[in-house]
């Protein structure tokens, strides 16, 4: 029979010998951002994976690759269209926005899977995790700097090395918008020279052909009119105090092509790359999104964001496993026994830093202990008929050959277990 395969560009997680795809590794970078985000005295907001198809359209742009090209698209039962998310954000303000949330001011963090039909390479899976945080009602301001100061605190605290943070400023909505017409004018006598997709782009996105991965384009652009010559005074002292004042901490770099693949963002801008990942080297991005509540239907409501490729983050985080104390709880005993799980429970309760692995197979004490040195647990409880008619249990010091394994009641056991 031919084998059911998973689909491309979608991951199994479980515990690979690849130390930086190992979900246990994955599992520890999600747990660490979640401490920090907590830190930070954000809150946790979940939203569904499926939302209807227009709420995507109408906030990344249907003109955005995402949209366009990546989106997971299909019918209901009902005949009604819905997606897949492709980012967090747009859910995030379609629910406060129905919650009347929409003018009051919130700092939100999410966790979660979201799925987009792009070729995968190293690096760029068809469903990916995000890990994400939303400020929302604050004018630009304070929350850049906060912005700032989370993302250094991720790369220093998840021991990211070789990476470089870009900023940039898209001005307000006129200022992008004379921008792209500029950009337009000057690329129009070139139009033989760009591919398709760049044709496609200087049409109906002409910023994202800023972003382009062709050689020729890029020297097209050497000459082209910069964003900083159209951008106030304000805007431009901004990304420059924003630098100054991180600098010490991260590395950054401001970068006036720096455009962000979704349509929804004015003002700041940034990505977080690391040259480590290769091709696909943004392992977070973000920036202010002040129209997009406008957009949805609710009140203007000034936001700013970013989200994190939590697999990417991952595969550059040299954070450590943490040692664990495992203790391997064995019983050998012909029956089962329904006294010895319950014990069991109750050393669970007791000591709260120890992993109690419970021995469920059918093998020999051998087998079992030979088990016990493999998951690197220090120390064995062994219990049999006879430890259970006496109320006694045999503990094995695995981690000290010299030591002496000792037959002990039950309750001297407890103590013992308490201070391991
Ligand atoms: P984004 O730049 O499209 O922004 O995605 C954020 C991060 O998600 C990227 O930097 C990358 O690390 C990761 N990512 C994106 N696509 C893939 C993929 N196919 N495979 C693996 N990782 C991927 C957003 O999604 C915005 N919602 C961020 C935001 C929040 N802006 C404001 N608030």
């Amino acid at each position: 029979m031919k084998k059911i395969r998973s689909l491309s560009g979608m991951l199994d997680l479980f515990n690979d010998s690849d130390a930086s795809n190992s979900a246990e590794h994955i599992f520890r970078v999600e747990k660490k951002l979640k401490n920090i985000f907590n830190s930070y005295n954000y809150n946790e907001i979940r939203t569904p994976a499926l939302e209807e198809t227009d709420l995507f359209k109408r906030s990344a742009g249907d003109v955005s690759d995402i949209v366009n090209k990546e989106i997971y698209t299909f019918l209901d039962r009902n005949g009604k269209s819905i997606s897949l998310r492709p980012e967090g954000t747009a859910g995030v303000i379609r629910s406060i926005i129905e919650k009347k949330l929409d003018s009051s001011s919130n700092k939100f963090w999410y966790i979660g899977p979201m799925w987009r039909y792009e070729r995968p390479q190293k690096g760029r899976f068809r469903q990916f995790t995000q890990a994400g945080i939303e400020i929302l009602g604050h004018e630009e301001g304070n929350s850049e700097y906060e912005m700032l100061s989370l993302i250094c605190n991720i790369i220093d605290k998840l021991s990211i090395n070789n990476s470089i943070i870009k900023i940039n400023h898209l001005g307000d909505p006129d200022t992008k918008k004379t921008y792209c017409d500029s950009l337009v004018a000057y690329l129009s006598p070139y139009k033989n020279e760009l591919n398709q997709t760049e044709l496609e782009r200087l049409d109906k996105n002409p910023l994202k052909i800023l972003d382009s991965k062709s050689e020729n384009t890029q020297k097209i652009l050497k000459d082209a009119p910069s964003l900083k010559d159209f951008l106030p005074k304000e805007n431009i002292d901004l990304l420059n105090s924003l630098k100054d004042t991180f600098s010490d901490f991260c590395k950054i770099e401001i970068d006036y092509s720096l455009v962000r693949g979704l349509d929804y963002y004015s003002g700041f801008v940034f990505e977080a790359l690391s040259n480590e990942l290769g091709a696909q080297d943004a392992f977070l991005g973000g920036g202010r999104y002040d129209v997009l509540s406008g957009k949805l239907g609710g009140k203007n409501l000034p936001a700013i964001g970013m989200a994190i490729g939590v697999e990417r983050l991952a595969s550059i985080s040299s954070i450590a496993k943490t040692q664990e104390k495992i203790v391997s709880f064995i019983t050998i005993t012909s029956k089962l026994e329904p006294k010895a799980f319950k014990m069991a429970h109750h050393l669970r309760s007791l000591n709260k830093k120890i992993n109690l692995d419970v021995n469920l197979a059918n093998g020999s004490l051998k087998s079992k202990l030979r088990r016990a040195n493999k998951i690197n647990a220090s120390h064995a409880l062994i219990i049999g008929d006879d430890e259970i008619t006496n109320e006694c249990i045999l503990i094995k010091y695995l981690d000290d050959e010299f030591k002496e394994q000792e037959l002990v009641k039950f309750d001297e056991a407890y103590e013992i277990y308490k201070l391991l």
